[in-house]
């Protein structure tokens, strides 16, 4: 079977696309990353993806203004032009409207930082810490139209102690985050979870 054709979308220093790039070296990892995508110009990683030899591409938001729907678009075109089959979101700061979710339903996958469905949107690690929850983690998803809230395809955690800061729980997280991102995404590629939509709400199969 041929290899799936990935795209990771980021906006910043990208260590889950560095994870994904390392892992899809590997001879019977049934994805490649082709493209790295990011809306912001100044992103590091895409100095760190060049360094790994992974085409890069800019689709910068702030060009498009108010124009959501030009910048998903442009967004797409790039991943059509690059004949994506999966897109993976890592670090990526946009929220994509309805449009390009359904676009790439079943064939985008999240990484979140925290255990969904706790702790949906930013700062986790804070609101982790101010719930006083024995344990944290991260978890990848498939991306459905409602903000960190698709079907889950892998998902680990830590134990969070007593002499935990938001600083120590990121940095473990971020260690989860790379082990179950490689994982989810090799699942997916193989078929071996996929979207399925019950009319209602969405889940894995
Ligand atoms: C990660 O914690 C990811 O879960 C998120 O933003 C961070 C991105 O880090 N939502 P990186 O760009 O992959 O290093």
């Amino acid at each position: 079977m041929s290899k799936k054709r990935v795209a990771v979308l980021i906006s910043g220093r990208g260590s889950n696309m560095t994870a994904l790039i390392e892992a899809a070296k590997a001879k019977d990892y049934p994805a490649e990353i082709v493209l790295v995508v990011s809306n912001r110009p100044e992103a590091p990683g895409l100095a760190r993806a060049r360094a790994a030899g992974v085409e890069t591409a800019v689709v910068d938001h702030a060009q498009f203004g108010e124009d959501r729907e030009a910048f998903e678009r442009a967004l797409d075109g790039e991943l059509r032009a690059h004949r994506i089959d999966l897109v993976c979101l890592a670090g990526f700061m946009r929220l994509l409207t309805p449009w390009f979710v359904t676009r790439w339903s079943g064939r985008m996958l999240n990484i979140h930082p925290a255990l969904l469905p706790q702790f949906k949107g930013l700062q986790t690690h804070r609101r982790a810490l101010a719930a006083g929850v024995k344990r944290h983690g991260a978890t990848v998803h498939f991306v459905v139209p409602e903000m960190d809230a698709g079907p889950i395809v892998a998902q680990d955690s830590i134990a969070v102690g007593d002499g935990d800061t938001e600083e120590t729980l990121a940095e473990r997280v971020l260690e989860v985050e790379h082990r179950i991102y490689p994982r989810a995404l090799r699942i997916v590629a193989e078929g071996r979870a996929s979207l399925v939509s019950t009319g209602k709400q969405e889940s894995t199969r």
